[in-house]
């Protein structure tokens, strides 16, 4: 299927990038399970994108809550074919001042959280089903300040591939698309310090931050069928900023807060 009739899961859809996510989907047909661990705002989102959309709670890093999530979906819809997991944190610390149970926690979250949905997801989902992660331009590009996120999104994308291997004799697809720089809650308050939104547009050959919208087209792509033959892949989607450097966030911050 393309979309229509098709029963798709976004993890992280109260917000951001996979609000915008839930929108495309919505608009393409599918039957779309908004799923975030603010699950009132994610009952409240489905509400107000109103058509065939559903609210429902879940915390990745909680297995029991992402088992339960995929549960009461196969109860109420008997299968789904799609998730798409856009749960994620990120923090600001050099290596050396790092508190462990910050970096614990990024981790927890963004890569063990994916491991979890995939491995719930993996389970239940329909044969001829795919899965989409949200991987970043930091799992290839190094940012200073940046180690938990970096380090975690750079597992997520071997996570994806070697769940991709697992996952072919059931023609299950594994992807992840790498956003550059989106302004969304995640990214806003790094953006009202001075420098560093000129920066990033200053090392991204496109010359401006994306749009949620465009990351959420990708992701209706790698869903559907039109995407039948690929696994295993990382999209980046960041108007060339892989080719540049990444900025340094915590020089900006030093800087304007010393
Ligand atoms: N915005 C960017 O520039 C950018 C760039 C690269 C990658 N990404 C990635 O894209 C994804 C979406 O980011 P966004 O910018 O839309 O952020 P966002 O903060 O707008 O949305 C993230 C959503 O995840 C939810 N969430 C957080 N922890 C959760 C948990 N434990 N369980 C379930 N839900 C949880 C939040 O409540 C929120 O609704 C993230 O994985 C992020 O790392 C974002």
């Amino acid at each position: 299927m393309s979309g229509p009739g098709k029963t798709t899961v976004v993890i992280g859809g109260a917000s951001g990038i996979g609000l915008a996510t839930a929108r495309e989907l919505l608009a393409h047909g599918h039957f779309v399970v908004i799923a975030d661990i603010d699950g009132e705002a994610a009952t409240a989102r489905a509400a107000e994108l109103g058509g065939t959309s559903e609210g429902a709670s879940v915390d990745v890093s909680d297995e029991a809550s992402v088992a339960a999530l995929f549960d009461g979906v196969l109860e109420r819809h008997g299968s789904f074919d799609g998730v798409v997991n856009c749960a994620g944190v990120s923090t600001l610390s050099l290596v050396v001042d790092h508190d462990v149970a910050e970096f614990r926690r990024v981790v927890d979250i963004c890569l063990t959280g994916a491991f979890i949905v995939l491995k719930h997801a993996g389970s239940r989902v329909a044969d001829g089903g795919s899965l989409v992660t949200l991987s970043s331009l930091n799992a290839r590009q190094p940012g200073v300040g940046l180690v938990a996120y970096c380090s975690a999104k750079s597992g997520l994308e071997m996570l994806t591939q070697v769940t991709a291997l697992e996952l072919a004799g059931r023609k299950i697809r594994v992807n992840a698309v790498s956003p550059g720089l989106v302004v969304t809650p995640l990214t806003a308050p790094a953006m009202d310090i001075p420098g560093i939104k000129d920066d990033y547009i200053a090392n991204t050959p496109l010359g401006r931050s994306g749009e949620p919208e465009e990351i959420a087209a990708a992701i209706r792509f790698l869903l559907s069928d039109d995407s039948r033959w690929i696994t295993g892949e990382n999209l980046d989607i960041n108007g060339g900023a892989h080719m540049q450097r990444y900025p340094d966030i915590h020089g900006h911050v030093m800087k304007a807060f010393g």
